[in-house]
């Protein structure tokens, strides 16, 4: 007989140990390495506060308090969303409650390893400069903060470096570079292959360019090690409900990348130059047409200066949903996702082109591949891990409803709003709920007759018979 401490103990330790599935990149495609499904990107950017809402000096960044992941953790549930992007994080701090809520949520996190504090990113003005022992140093310090919870889906090398073409006549090969060693540091250093790709900006002089030197395989690279698993393209091309495949550009940028040997998806997207956003580039994006890429994030979650927020965080701490958010959320509700989740039987695979100058187009896009040595003392790194990481591990997270209110775009709170746990092997969906209004001022509908209850019931039943589970595989 199990008594009830030690049945509440196991608990405990049950929800530490549900976790999302680690994916992987096989060919073009992402995976979801257990289940066998394709794994699309269905994500928003997650920048709370905007690029000020990075403040080490303050121990804070967007991933650092819990009860705010918790928040907006729950927000994004229910819009549907499978993943979010971080562009700035402090490897010193502890993530552990945000990174386990997002878990628990079925949510992943693509990191960006950079911030825009002096000396940790690569200086686009000077890249031999900025290429340095210290730099990679906080590199390698993400890697360790993230690289034990199974929600770290990827990181990002590099965003932008290369955004005309005078910056793409120096800065490629150092891009290359910091794969190489981020992509070194975690065969070492990890557990699992956690993918390493460019996010770049729809410049189109160089943006085929861009990708063929970010993909391709250079003879003397010990397993392509310098070489990207996927790319990352912030695309804002499809402006309004008038836009179409064609007039957006979407169909240049599907036959582009027509023989991409990495996945391929949009880093950011959502053109907000007609508002309300309708989002009619998800419907496109998760069709038929498009379905050779791996997705995309919306850019972005919150309301900040540049307009494109999907909700307004409240100076109490509250969140107003905005109506970009139910618009988005009606747009993930009709999307077909034993489609988007279908495994591609025809893909092709292809082994990545030769690096060469011949690949490169522009005459002003570096044709170089030789790249930069590994600074001095960072294959000590590399090989014995830096110094006094902060690593991350998944915690428990038993308190799964946000203390803060959440009003709809009608005004009226939320209700039942709360993260449903994720049965173990699977990541968050559309849940085909009713947005909160559906545009005509209509009494919110309360979520508790929808995905909630479900939800919850779902969980109990998971939870008792995923406890069970555990419990036989202890004894
Ligand atoms: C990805 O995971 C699947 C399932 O575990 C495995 O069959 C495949 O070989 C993996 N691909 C790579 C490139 O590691
Ligand atoms: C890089 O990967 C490709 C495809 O798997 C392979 O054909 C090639 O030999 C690899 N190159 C190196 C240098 O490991
Ligand atoms: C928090 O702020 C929002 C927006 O200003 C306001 O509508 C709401 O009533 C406030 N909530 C509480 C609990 O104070
Ligand atoms: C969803 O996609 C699958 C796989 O392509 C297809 O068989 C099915 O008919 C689609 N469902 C709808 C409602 O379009
Ligand atoms: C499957 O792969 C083939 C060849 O790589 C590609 O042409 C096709 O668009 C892909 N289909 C899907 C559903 O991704
Ligand atoms: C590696 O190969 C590239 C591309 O062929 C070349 O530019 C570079 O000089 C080579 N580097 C070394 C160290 O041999």
């Amino acid at each position: 007989m199990i008594s009830l401490p030690i049945l509440t103990a196991l608990y405990a330790l049950y929800t530490t140990v549900c976790a999302v599935n680690p994916v992987n990149v096989t060919g073009q495609d992402f995976y979801d390495t257990v289940t066998g499904d394709r794994f699309m990107l269905l994500g928003v950017d997650y920048q709370p506060g905007g690029q000020a809402g990075y403040k080490p000096q303050q121990g804070e960044d967007a991933l650092s308090q819990g009860d705010v992941c918790l928040r907006d953790a729950a927000v994004m549930q229910r819009l549907g969303v499978n993943t979010i992007r971080v562009y700035n994080v402090d490897p010193t701090l502890n993530h552990d409650d945000c990174a386990s809520v997002f878990n628990a949520a079925g949510i992943y996190m693509v990191l960006d390893v950079n911030s825009p504090l002096g000396g940790e990113s690569i200086n686009r003005a000077d890249p031999s400069s900025s290429y340095n022992s210290g730099y990679l140093n906080r590199v390698f310090g993400v890697i360790e903060n993230f690289k034990n919870y199974p929600n770290t889906l990827a990181f990002f090398s590099a965003n932008e470096v290369m955004n005309d073409i005078p910056t793409a006549a120096d800065n490629p090969p150092y891009i290359r570079a910091v794969q190489r060693d981020m992509k070194n540091y975690i065969a070492k250093q990890g557990s699992r292959a956690i993918p390493v790709g460019y996010s770049a900006a729809d410049v189109r002089e160089i943006l085929e360019d861009t990708w063929n030197y970010m993909q391709c395989s250079i003879s003397n690279d010990t397993d392509n090690a310098s070489r990207s698993d996927f790319f990352g393209l912030n695309s804002y091309s499809w402006c309004g409900g008038d836009a179409t495949f064609e007039s957006s550009g979407y169909n240049d940028i599907v036959a582009m990348f027509g023989s991409t040997t990495i996945p391929i998806f949009f880093s950011e997207y959502g053109c907000n130059k007609v508002m309300p956003r309708v989002f009619d580039e998800v419907a496109a994006l998760y069709g038929p047409q498009m379905t050779s890429l791996s997705g995309g994030l919306i850019y972005e979650y919150s309301q900040e200066e540049a307009d494109y927020g999907l909700v307004q965080i409240n100076s109490n701490g509250s969140v107003s949903l905005l109506t970009d958010y139910d618009n988005l959320q009606m747009q993930y509700n009709r999307l077909n996702i034993t489609l988007i989740e279908a495994a591609n039987t025809t893909a092709a695979n292809l082994d990545p082109p030769e690096c060469s100058a011949g690949l490169i187009s522009n005459s002003g896009m570096s044709k170089s591949f030789d790249l930069p040595a590994v600074p001095d003392g960072v294959q000590q790194m590399i090989n014995n891990g830096i110094s006094n990481p902060t690593q991350g591990r998944i915690v428990d997270v038993s308190n799964l409803t946000p203390s803060q209110e959440v009003y709809g775009t009608n005004g009226a709170p939320v209700q039942g709003l709360q993260v449903n746990r994720v049965p173990d092997d699977q990541s968050n969906t559309p849940s085909g709920a009713t947005p909160s209004t559906s545009g005509s001022g209509a009494p919110a509908q309360p979520s508790k007759t929808g995905a909630a209850v479900v939800g919850a019931r779902a969980e109990a039943a998971v939870g008792f018979v995923g406890l069970l589970g555990f419990v036989l595989s202890l004894l």
